[in-house]
């Protein structure tokens, strides 16, 4: 008698934890906080390097009005986690002043090197970004649709974005592969400190 009993109770505990597992998925607070102030700092740093660019091109270039195209969905991307950062309550990363003037240093060097070299830029910076939105995608739980909404309408312009370069031979400028592994690993960095600090 007693081992039928343990025997049931047993039986009970693995159909709730195998309900449990099945349950929808929700997000850490942790996880979130982190998302919204590297997704802010990416942002805003994304924002300067456009500003860069356009100040060395001049907006009413033929290229300077592409760059401009970008850099309005920038400046949406930026306006959107400005609400979120308040909305939810996240503290910015303390590095904002830094990706200030590393952003439009590497938008104005770039842009310096010539137009090529300003189109790898965007291509490498909007490959790592496009990259780390889908990586987040998949880590958000079904308890924030609205930012998974927000955080794939944004990766599909980080890889337009990324697409424009492409299109304006960015693959052409001198030393692209080099240039694009630096460009990338910056980025890649930026986003690792952006998360914690
Ligand atoms: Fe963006
Ligand atoms: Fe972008």
């Amino acid at each position: 008698m007693l081992f039928i009993c343990i025997e049931t109770m047993v039986l009970k505990k693995k159909k709730t934890s195998k309900k449990n597992s099945s349950s929808s998925k929700t997000t850490h607070r942790e996880i979130l906080e982190e998302i919204i102030r590297v997704d802010h700092a990416g942002e805003y740093g994304a924002t300067k390097i456009y500003d860069g660019q356009i100040a060395i091109f001049g907006k009413n270039s033929k290229l300077g009005k592409t760059i401009q195209h970008m850099a309005d969905q920038e400046q949406e991307h930026i306006d959107k986690f400005n609400e979120l950062i308040l909305e939810h309550r996240v503290r910015p990363t303390a590095l904002l002043p830094l990706w200030n003037v590393a952003g439009y240093a590497l938008g104005a060097s770039t842009a310096l090197m010539g137009e090529k070299a300003a189109m790898a830029c965007t291509v490498a910076v909007e490959k790592v970004i496009g990259e780390h939105y889908q990586e987040q995608l998949e880590l958000l739980g079904d308890d924030h649709k609205d930012l998974k909404k927000t955080i794939s309408k944004f990766r599909d312009d980080e890889l337009e974005h990324h697409d424009i370069g492409i299109e304006h031979d960015a693959e052409k400028a001198p030393g692209y592969k080099i240039m694009s592994k630096v460009i990338e690993l910056g980025c890649k960095t930026a986003i690792a400190i952006s998360k914690k600090i």
